[in-house]
């Protein structure tokens, strides 16, 4: 066979990705795609989601996201997605979105999350109850009270369990790019604007596993365990006279005022004050102990309780079908775009060289310019306020009687 330049390329080139679901919300059709929960809470309490292309937008006017657009409401909103995501197809579970807190977020949430559910998903009652596979992304809540949300649902266990370790956030006011890769050899990956911020073995980062060894219920500190560090010297004794010393003495400094009258005042007696000899009461100096053992280790057996689970990873061990999000958002004006899901890190990253990556520096341009306009503008405004004072000042002070 003759090594041809295409069978060569074939070799190298990566496995055609799949993309599950990609959404840029550029065009109006995006209402047919998504829908907002009728059944979830009242209407009253549900934020509108504007379809904008926000402030200082790096993209063209046409390259549009969806804005939560109400303060202090619940946000809801689901999308199938255009194949289902299986775990048991044994690939790469990559979702990426991106995230625009265009309004200085003191409080809200900005996750996204991944479904399962197959044909029983109720897009009408979607909510904050549904249960999910993948919670992924920025929840804010003061600035003590930021992270990146990695939550997986462990179907082992039938529990949703957050990563352990806070994985930070970005809160300024400039799009963001998240990702969060899960692998069938049970690591994942989180990426802020391209960069990795955490990566690990699943079973390190979230209690998906029992621990591997307990303290052995057979064993117990000895009693007499010495585990006093010092202790008091025992060949230590109290000076004589010792307890003798006064705790206050007279003041020696003090001395008789000139107009003290003995009959009228009666004996004069100087004040007293703290004795500086006095040294408390008496104590043993502290030692080492010459017993000491060091603290008591407990042993550790294996935990008979343990058993891996090779299907960490298996988020979507019932098919995922729809992505969502559900969120409450006290200051609106967050702004989500787009979004993929496929089983190729690549393939996000290309996507977000198509989109994040080219409006990232236009977007900080116009940040920038719009901020500093906006400095000027007050201290304009400054000046002309001062000026005004100095006016008045001069006013008043031409004003004699
Ligand atoms: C994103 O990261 C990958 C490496 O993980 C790199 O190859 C790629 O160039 C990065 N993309 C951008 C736009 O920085």
């Amino acid at each position: 066979m003759k090594f041809t330049l295409a069978a060569f390329t074939a070799i190298l080139a990566p496995a055609a990705a799949t993309v599950y679901f990609k959404e840029q919300f550029n065009d109006d059709g995006w209402k047919e795609r998504w829908t907002v929960p009728s059944d979830w809470k009242p209407a009253s309490e549900l934020g509108d989601w504007a379809h904008t292309a926000g402030e200082f937008n790096g993209g063209s006017s046409d390259d549009r996201g969806i804005q939560t657009s109400q303060d202090a409401r619940f946000y809801g909103l689901s999308a199938p997605l255009e194949k289902p995501f299986a775990s048991a197809d044994k690939k790469d579970l990559v979702i990426q979105y991106s995230v625009k807190h265009e309004q200085k977020i003191d409080c809200g949430g900005a996750y996204i999350k991944l479904l399962p559910g197959g044909k029983g998903f109720d897009s009408a009652k979607f909510g904050g109850d549904t249960p999910y596979a993948v919670m992924f992304g920025p929840d804010i809540c003061g600035s003590s009270n930021k992270r990146t949300h990695v939550i997986l649902h462990s179907n082992t266990k039938d529990e949703n369990l957050l990563i352990k370790k806070n994985v930070n956030t970005e809160d300024n006011q400039l799009s963001h790019l998240y990702t969060l890769v899960i692998r069938p050899d049970n690591t994942f990956e989180v990426f802020i604007d391209n960069k990795s911020v955490r990566s690990g073995k699943l079973e390190d980062e979230f209690d998906f596993l029992l621990p591997k060894e307990i303290k052995d219920p057979e064993k117990s500190k000895p009693k007499d365990w010495v585990d006093e560090k010092r202790i008091p010297d025992p060949d230590d004794v109290k000076p004589e006279g010792y307890d003798d010393i006064p705790s206050e003495i007279p003041d020696p400094d003090a001395s008789k005022p000139d107009d003290w009258d003995d009959e009228d005042d009666g004996e004069w007696e100087p004040p007293m004050i703290d004795n500086p000899d006095y040294k408390g009461p008496w104590k043993p100096k502290m030692i080492d102990n010459p017993d000491y053992k060091g603290p008591w280790e407990h042993p550790m057996i294996p935990n008979p309780e343990y058993i891996y689970d090779s299907e960490m990873y298996a988020v979507c061990k019932e098919e995922c079908t729809h992505v969502g999000f559900e969120l409450w958002q006290v200051k609106s004006g967050t702004i989500f775009d787009d979004i993929i899901v496929t089983d190729s890190l690549e393939e996000a990253q290309q996507f977000a060289e198509e989109t994040f990556f080219k409006k990232k520096d236009k977007e900080k341009e116009l940040f920038d310019d719009a901020k500093k306009k906006k400095e000027e503008e007050e201290k304009a405004a400054r000046e002309a306020e001062m000026e005004d004072m100095e006016d008045e000042e001069d006013f008043m002070g031409g004003d004699e009687f």
